[in-house]
Formats: C-alpha cells, sequence, structure tokens
C-alpha cells in the first residue's frame, strides 16, 4: 500500500511537471483526484490495511494528496500568470504617445474683421445694431434720398422680392435711417451696422452678388468731416497698423453732401504705384460723407440742428487689402487649410 502511495505520488508529479496547457492539467486532476481516479481507488482500500498501520497510510495518503494537490495549485497559477502575461502584452498601449487630434475648423476670417472693426467704434461709443437683409424699397432707397427713376438706383441694381417694394438690401444704409426714425429726431446717435447685402453682380475676384458691408452713422451737433477724419484715422491706424495714411476725395453719393471717397496710401508700395494700387499709391477703403439734409429731414432729425456722417465699406474689401488675399471667392470656400492660418486661437 505505501509503496503503491509513493509510486502514484512520484507517477502524478512527474506527469504534472510535463503538462503544458490547462487542459491535460484538468486531465491529471480526474486522473488522480477525481471519483474514480488513482489515489481515490487506493483509498477505498483502506479497510484492508491492519488497524495499527492505518494512521501511518492515512497520514501518507493525505501527503501524497498535499502534494499532488500543491504541485496542481503551482502549474494552475504559473499558466494563470503566463496567460496574463500573454494579455498584457498583446494589449500593451503606450499612454505616452501624442494622441489623435479632432479637426476643428477656425472662424471665417470676415468674421474676424468685423469683430475687430466693432472692437474699435465701441472703444469710441459707438453701438453695433443689426437690420434685416430682406428691405423695403422705402428705407433701402427712398428715405436715403434715391426716389423711384433716380438714375444713381441703377449703380446698385439689385434682387426684388416683391412689386419693387420688398428686395434683398443692397446696401447697409436703410439701417441708418430705421436707427434715426427710431430715435425720434432728438437723441445723438453712435452705432455701426455690420451685416450682408446683396447686389446684382457678376461673381468674379473681386465681387460676389452677396458681401458684407459695415456701416456707421455718427448724428450730434456741429458734427464736421474733420470728425470724421478723425474716427478713420483711429479705425485705420488700429486695424491697418499705426503708420496707416488716409485722405479724402470728393465724390458723389444721393444720400451724403459733401460726399468723400476714403483712401488709404498703399501699404505694399507705400504710396510709390504698384500692381496692388494700380500705380496710383492708394487703395480706396470706403464711401462716406455728411449725412445729406433731406436724409436728416426724411428720418424726422432737423438738419438745422442737427448734422452727422456716414459712411459704408465692404467687410471682404478689407479683408484682402489686410491679409492679402487676390481672390474674394478664397474666402467663401471655407477651406479648412485656409482658415486655420487666420485661426484666432493660439495652440
Ligand atoms: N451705401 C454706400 C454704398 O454701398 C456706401 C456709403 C455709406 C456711402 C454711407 C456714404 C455713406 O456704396
Amino acid at each position: 500500500m505505501q509503496e503503491k502511495l509513493k509510486e502514484i505520488k512520484e507517477a502524478a508529479l512527474c506527469e504534472l511537471d510535463k503538462v503544458s496547457d490547462v487542459k491535460s492539467l484538468n486531465e491529471v486532476r480526474v486522473k488522480y483526484l477525481g471519483k474514480m481516479g488513482l489515489l481515490t481507488g487506493l483509498l477505498r482500500g483502506m479497510r484492508e490495511v491492519a488497524a495499527e498501520e492505518r494512521p501511518k497510510v492515512g497520514a501518507l495518503v493525505n501527503e501524497v494528496r498535499e502534494a499532488i494537490e500543491n504541485a496542481l495549485k503551482a502549474k494552475e497559477q504559473a499558466f494563470a500568470e503566463a496567460s496574463l502575461n500573454a494579455k498584457l502584452k498583446s494589449e500593451w498601449v503606450d499612454v505616452t504617445l501624442p494622441g489623435l487630434s479632432p479637426v476643428t475648423g477656425a472662424a471665417n476670417i470676415i468674421e474676424k474683421t468685423v469683430e475687430e472693426v466693432e472692437e474699435v467704434f465701441m472703444s469710441m461709443g459707438y453701438d453695433v445694431v443689426d437690420g434685416p437683409e430682406v428691405e423695403e424699397d422705402y428705407y433701402n432707397f427712398e428715405l436715403m434720398n434715391l426716389p423711384k427713376g433716380h438714375p444713381a438706383r441703377d449703380a446698385q441694381d439689385t434682387f426684388y422680392i416683391e412689386d419693387e417694394k420688398i428686395l434683398l438690401r443692397s446696401h447697409t444704409s436703410p439701417v441708418q435711417a430705421r436707427v434715426m426714425l427710431a430715435a425720434g429726431g432728438k437723441k445723438p446717435i453712435r452705432m455701426i451696422c455690420p451685416g450682408k447685402t446683396y447686389r446684382r453682380d457678376t461673381d468674379d475676384a473681386t465681387h460676389s452678388h452677396q458681401f458684407n458691408q459695415i456701416e456707421g452713422l455718427l448724428i450730434d451737433k456741429n458734427i464736421s468731416l474733420a470728425n470724421l477724419k478723425a474716427t478713420f484715422d483711429e479705425l485705420f491706424s488700429k486695424f491697418f497698423g499705426e503708420d496707416c495714411i488716409v485722405r479724402f476725395r470728393p465724390s458723389y453719393y444721393q444720400f451724403t453732401e459733401p460726399s468723400v471717397e476714403v483712401d488709404v496710401a498703399c501699404f505694399s508700395c507705400k504710396g510709390k504705384g504698384c500692381p496692388l494700387c494700380k500705380n496710383s499709391g492708394w487703395l480706396t477703403i470706403c464711401g462716406a460723407g455728411m449725412v445729406h439734409p433731406n436724409v436728416l429731414r426724411n428720418c424726422g432729425y432737423d438738419p438745422k440742428v442737427w448734422s452727422g456722417f456716414a459712411f459704408g465699406f465692404g467687410a471682404e474689401r478689407v479683408t484682402m487689402l489686410k491679409y492679402g488675399i487676390s481672390d474674394l471667392r478664397k474666402i467663401y470656400q471655407i477651406d479648412l487649410r485656409e482658415t486655420k492660418v487666420f485661426d484666432r486661437r493660439e495652440d
């Protein structure tokens, strides 16, 4: 009996030593310790062992079982460890690698221009106001001293929506009329209005049927062109740079008298003449002038008491000049590679 126990122990340990996977490990367990296992079978034979031998044999049986169980456990642990290590190795992730950053857009460059201009004007006490893009002929033309049939309307041929009464505004100037009427002819006004405008233009590198204007209106007492000049000096030195030189040139608009064209000295050639300024040395930026007495009257302000200036310029034009963009259409194409260049976020 004792011999047999020793044989079983050795055979079991030897087999366990060779076992290389969990499946064969379980087979060994069943072979020796299972219900029909070799050690279990041997225990049934205990009855035949002499009574005085029994404690000794019993102890040996326990020792053999323990030895086999310990060896099984050790193997089991080794297999579990090996499979965990294999898993860790295959699933290893280098957390220090840089991640994939999502593609993000950036605000359109026109929005940036509008925001910059708004900041300059707000610092001078101006309000930023809004007006309808679908406008009445009455505000767009009539109140602005452009009665029906007036030839100056042709310069802003636009999109009519209903019986020549409703149209897509051809400029932001109708907002002047709306703001003056709302103020009831009694209060001074300082406002700018950035917004979309529409003209029946053929789209090319410098024209688009839809573009953004920034309108400005100041109404107070004793206002002169000198105030307008100082305002532009402030705006363009902030927007284009300290050394920006501004000049006025006589012009004509129905809603201002006198009217001026506002130029800045060409920043590419500093006034010498180059392709950007078409050899003139100057870049035209803006239309402006003193608010026409008829417009003041139409909108409830007494021209004997009140005076003011107004201006309107294209946001696309100043943006193209500032950033050296030669084709207007690029601004609308929303190519992320380009919008990113003008991204405000510093990353
Ligand atoms: N509304 C004019 C235009 O679109 C610009 C302008 C505005 C001129 C205000 C003078 C005063 O051309």
